[in-house]
C-alpha cells in the first residue's frame, strides 16, 4: 500500500553546514529535476534568500525513489531554515515529518543551532539520522565529529553517513537510510480528515494555497473542508504535490504532503498550524497546534509616502499569511505620521520583512529603532506592556520596570573565551556557566538583557571571534532593571520615533553618542539645527548641525551638464529616503542610529 512507501523527512543543520546543497543533490539524484532545470539551490527560491544565503521559508518537495530493495518510495523533503530567528519554522516543519537528517560539517563539528534543532527534532519524536558533510575538505575530521555527536547529543552515530554534498558523495547511502530507518506515516486512512497546515502562500490566480500534511483520512477536489481554528468552510478545487513544480493529483491520502486550493480569498481564514477537516464528517478535535511564537522585537514601519499606507497594510497582510510570527497593528507617530507597529522574532526577521516590503511591494519605508517589550508597573498598581518607547510612562507614575532576559549559549574555541566574556559583560551580561565541549571548544552560558543583544550582538560576536562563535538563545524571563526613557529633540522639537529606553547608568554615554551620530547623519539645512538628548526635562547631551552654506550645484558651476544632472539625481535619490520631521529633513539611517552604538 502507498502509505507504507511514504517517508516524510526534513534536513536540519547549523547555518552553512550544507543543508541546501544536500537538498539539491537529493533532488538531482531522484530525478526531480533534469539538468537543464537544475539551478543552484532550488529550495531557496526567494531572491532575498539567495542573496543572504540562508533558508527562510520552508518548502516541501515530493520525490520518488527506487530503493535497492526494488520498491518505489515517495519521499517528501520539507526544508527548514537554519538561523536562530527562525527556530519556530523548524518546529512547524518537524510536526509534518517522521524523520530528520542531521547535517554536521565535518570540519566544524556541532554548533549552537545544531543542538537547538536536534532537540526540537527529538521533542517531535523524529528519527534523527546523522550525516557528516563536507568530508572532501582537507580539514575534515569525520571521526572526531562522530564522537562529538555521540558525546554531546547522545545519538548513536556509528552509522552516520560520511558525505560530501558538494562532490555528490554518500547521497545514495542517505536515501537508503531514509527508506529503512524513517518510519512510514501511521495515520488512519478511513478516519475523519485531519491535515496539518504547515505553510501557505498567496497566488494571484488561485487565491490562498495551503501546504498540508495529511495525518488521517484523505482530501480531494469537490470535498467541503473546514478550518478548525477559524471555522471557515470551502470547497476544494484542486489538490497536488510539489515535484517541485506544482502538480495536480487526484487525492492526498494519509502521510501525503502537498497543497490544497479552495478559492480562499481572505488570508485570515487560513492559519499556519491549524487543522483542516471535512465539513460533513469533522474530526472531534484538531491536531496539537504549533507552539505559539511570540515576537521578541518590535519596531515601527512607516511609508515614506503617505499615500502608500494602504498598500503597506496589504503587504503586511500578505506577508503574515505565510509568516505566523509576524505581528502588526496600526500606530501613528507625531514625527512620521501613520504606520504600523510590527513584531518580529529577531533582527534578521525584521530586516527581511522590511526588505521584502521594499522590493516585492515597492514601498519605501522608514523603520524605527527596534524595541523589546518592557513590563511596567505604575505606582497605582497598574501593569503595562510597553513595546514602543514613546508610550513609556513619565517617571512620577512609575513604580518599577522589568525587562526581558535571555539565556544565551555561545560555542567558541578556547582562544576566544576572553573576548566573549568581555563582550557579554559590556552588554550587562551575567556569567552562568562554562563547559568544555571537547579539548578545544567551550560552551559559555550567559544571562543577557534581550535589548542588548537584539541589535548588533550577533555581528559583534562574529567579529570578535573571527566568525568562529555560534550562538543560540531563549527567553529566560523578566528582571527588574533601572531603565529610563531618553528623548531626542531636533531643533527644540521632540521626535517621538527617536525615543529609546536605556539603562540609567548608560544614559549619559548613549545620549552623547546618539547626538554625535545624528549630527553626522542629518544633512545641513538652511538653518542651524540643535540635536539634544534628554531624560525627562533634563538635557544630557547636545550637538549642532551647522547651517548649509552653498547649494549642491554651486560646486559644479561651469562644469558639464551630465555631472550636474548626476548630482541632481543623487540629491533626488537621497530625498526619497528623507522624512520631513517638523521643519528638519531626517534620513532613514537616523532612526536606526539610536541603537547602533559601539
Ligand atoms: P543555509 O541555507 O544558509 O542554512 O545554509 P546551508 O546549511 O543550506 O548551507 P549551503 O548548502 O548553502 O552550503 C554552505 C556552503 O558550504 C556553500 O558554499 C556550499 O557550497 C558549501 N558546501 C556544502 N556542502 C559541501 C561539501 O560537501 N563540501 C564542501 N567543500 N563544501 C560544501
Amino acid at each position: 500500500k502507498r502509505q507504507k512507501k511514504i517517508r516524510n523527512f526534513s534536513i536540519i543543520a547549523h547555518i552553512d553546514h550544507g543543508k541546501s546543497t544536500l537538498a539539491d543533490r537529493i533532488l538531482e539524484s531522484t530525478g526531480a529535476l533534469t539538468n537543464r532545470e537544475m539551478q543552484a539551490q532550488v529550495l531557496d527560491n526567494m531572491d532575498l534568500e539567495r542573496e543572504r544565503g540562508i533558508t527562510i521559508k520552508l518548502k516541501a518537495v515530493c520525490l520518488s525513489y527506487r530503493a535497492d530493495d526494488g520498491e518505489e518510495y515517495y519521499l517528501n523533503l520539507i526544508d527548514t531554515p537554519g538561523h536562530v530567528d527562525f527556530t519556530y519554522e523548524v518546529s512547524r516543519s518537524m510536526a509534518a515529518c517522521e524523520g530528520a537528517l542531521l547535517v554536521v560539517d565535518a570540519a566544524q563539528g556541532i554548533e549552537a543551532q545544531t543542538l537547538a534543532n536536534v532537540y526540537l527534532a527529538l521533542d517531535n519524536n523524529l528519527e534523527v539520522l546523522p550525516v557528516i558533510n563536507k568530508i572532501d575538505l582537507p580539514s575534515a575530521e569525520p571521526d572526531r565529529v562522530k564522537q562529538e555527536i555521540e558525546d554531546v547529543i547522545g545519538l548513536d552515530a556509528s552509522e552516520a553517513v560520511h558525505a560530501s554534498a558538494k562532490a555528490g558523495i554518500g547521497i545514495k547511502e542517505i536515501l537508503e537510510q531514509i527508506v529503512h530507518k524513517v518510519p512510514a506515516p501511521n495515520g488512519d486512512p478511513d478516519g475523519p480528515l485531519k491535515a496539518l497546515i504547515f505553510d501557505s502562500h498567496y497566488d494571484a490566480y488561485k487565491g490562498v494555497i495551503v501546504n498540508v500534511r495529511v495525518v488521517d483520512g484523505s482530501i480531494k477536489a469537490g470535498k467541503k473542508i473546514r478550518f478548525m481554528a477559524t471555522g471557515a468552510e470551502f470547497e476544494v478545487i484542486e489538490v497536488g504535490v510539489f515535484k517541485p513544480r506544482m502538480t495536480i493529483v487526484d487525492e492526498l491520502a494519509v502521510g501525503d504532503v502537498g497543497f490544497v486550493v479552495a478559492g480562499i480569498k481572505n488570508v485570515k481564514d487560513t492559519r499556519v498550524g491549524d487543522t483542516i477537516t471535512e465539513a460533513k464528517r469533522p474530526a472531534p478535535e484538531p491536531l496539537p497546534g504549533y507552539r505559539r511564537i511570540n515576537p521578541m522585537v518590535y519596531c515601527g514601519l512607516y511609508p515614506i509616502e503617505t499615500q502608500d499606507y494602504n498598500d503597506l497594510r496589504e503587504a503586511l497582510e500578505k506577508l503574515e499569511l505565510n509568516d505566523a510570527s509576524l505581528r502588526y497593528e496600526a500606530e501613528s507617530s507625531t514625527a512620521l505620521g501613520f504606520g504600523f507597529r510590527c513584531g518580529f522574532l529577531g533582527l534578521l526577521h525584521m530586516e527581511i520583512i522590511q526588505e521584502r516590503i521594499e522590493r516585492e511591494f515597492n514601498i519605501p519605508l522608514i523603520t524605527t529603532a527596534p524595541s523589546v517589550i518592557y513590563k511596567v508597573t505604575l505606582t497605582n498598581g497598574e501593569q503595562l506592556n510597553i513595546d514602543n518607547p514613546s508610550n513609556y510612562p513619565e517617571s512620577g507614575k512609575l513604580d518599577f520596570v522589568e525587562e526581558p532576559y535571555v539565556k544565551a549559549d555561545i560555542i567558541v574555541p578556547n582562544d576566544y573565551v576572553g573576548a566573549i566574556m568581555e563582550l557579554c559583560q559590556g552588554k550587562r551580561g551575567e556569567f552562568v556557566n562554562m563547559e568544555y565541549l571537547d579539548s578545544n571548544r567551550v560552551t559559555l552560558t550567559y544571562e543577557l538583557p534581550l535589548s542588548e543583544i537584539v541589535y548588533d550582538f550577533f555581528d559583534q560576536l562574529k567579529s570578535s571571534t573571527k566568525g568562529y562563535a555560534s550562538f543560540d538563545y531563549e527567553l529566560s524571563g523578566y528582571r527588574k532593571s533601572n531603565l529610563v526613557k531618553m528623548d531626542i529633540m531636533l531643533n527644540g522639537e521632540q521626535v517621538d520615533a527617536l525615543s529609546v529606553i536605556v539603562h540609567r547608568d548608560r544614559a549619559y554615554n548613549r545620549g552623547r553618542v546618539i547626538c554625535e551620530k545624528l549630527k553626522e547623519l542629518i544633512p545641513r539645512q538652511m538653518f542651524e539645527v540643535p540635536v539634544q538628548a534628554s531624560i525627562g526635562t533634563k538635557v544630557i547631551a547636545r550637538e549642532t548641525v551647522k547651517a548649509m552654506r552653498k547649494n549642491v550645484l554651486a560646486k559644479c558651476y561651469g562644469g558639464d551638464i551630465s555631472r550636474k544632472r548626476k548630482l541632481l539625481e543623487k540629491q533626488k535619490e537621497g530625498k526619497k529616503r528623507m522624512k520631513q520631521v517638523g521643519n528638519v529633513e531626517v534620513p532613514q539611517e537616523a532612526f536606526m542610529a539610536v541603537l547602533k552604538i559601539d
